[in-house]
């Protein structure tokens, strides 16, 4: 009896609840309606779904990829050890190569990564051979801006490290990464790269995509871009990794993830992805 009783009650509040609701709705739509300034014939407000940034889309892409290969995920800090910005990757303090990679020193001594290249220092130290890997981030140079170089930009670097891997392997592995990133075909050449981490080491250029091959600003005239500098693991790496290089090989790549953005949707200057202006980053979308 009293649970029926608390129905009964329960009912009786919700409709008078409901009548009032409606009452309420009705005034405003009168009140409205009276208003000499509302035109209800006037379309609605357009509510805007957001957009993703275009390097967002293309890693989340590459992700995928690599992810349907058994690569495992990593994510990295931006702010590095010298030791594995440089040191860990076979750039001892005295190198050349140290001064084609100028960056932002912070007060403790570490600094903003200059490449995603360090991932292999940390990944080697974290995960126990045979893995794969890819780490994608934004990456730092202290230098001057243009229409094809930026201070902040954004690579991907990938690592498998396994026993016995050829040249051929990489070269399969790059040639699917590009033709599923960029969904069409593109003409590729190989050249000889040097990259203290690796041995031997390769630039992997792809034709300009903006210009076609002609010469533009962005290929600096060239018809070429370089994309996907790569190549197969020094063992110095793999030792400072804490791995035995008569045992383990691998092969790594940094991929320019601005230049593949650019590429991609033909974008003359880099300095529009990180402008932040949202007439540009709106333009892009899913699918
Ligand atoms: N870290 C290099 C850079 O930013 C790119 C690079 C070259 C990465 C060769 C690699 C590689 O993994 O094998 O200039």
């Amino acid at each position: 009896q009293v649970g029926q009783k608390a129905n009964e009650v329960r009912s009786a509040v919700r409709q008078k609840i409901d009548d009032r609701r409606a009452e309420l709705e009705a005034q405003e739509i009168q009140k409205l309606l009276n208003d000499p300034h509302f035109d209800a014939t006037l379309p609605a407000l357009e509510t805007r779904a957001g957009s993703l940034h275009p390097v967002t889309l293309i890693t989340e892409h590459i992700e995928d990829v690599f992810r349907a290969m058994g690569f495992y995920l990593l994510d990295y800090p931006e702010v590095e050890t010298e030791e594995n910005n440089f040191e860990g990757l076979n750039i001892p303090a005295t190198h050349p190569a140290r001064d084609m990679q100028d960056t932002f020193w912070l007060n403790d001594g570490n600094l903003l990564r200059t490449h995603t290249s360090p991932g292999q220092v940390r990944a080697m130290a974290e995960y126990k051979p045979p893995f794969r890997a890819i780490f994608p981030g934004r990456v730092f140079r202290y230098e001057s801006t243009d229409a094809s170089h930026e201070h902040t930009f954004h690579q991907v670097e990938g690592l498998m490290i396994e026993k016995e891997i050829s040249v051929a392997n990489l070269i399969a592995s790059m040639k699917t990464l590009i033709s599923e990133v960029l969904e069409r075909d593109v003409t590729i050449r190989l050249r000889p790269g040097y990259f203290p981490f690796v041995e031997p080491g390769f630039e992997l250029d792809i034709q300009c995509q903006v210009c076609h091959g002609n010469g533009c600003s962005v290929c600096k005239k060239s018809g070429w871009l370089e994309l996907l500098p790569c190549g197969l693991v020094h063992p110095n790496v793999l030792r400072f990794g804490g791995l035995d290089p008569e045992v383990w090989s691998g092969w790594a790549f940094g991929l320019g993830l601005s230049r593949l953005v650019m590429m991609k949707y033909q974008i003359e200057d880099i300095r529009h992805l990180m402008a932040g202006d949202i007439r540009f980053i709106s333009q892009f979308r899913k699918g």
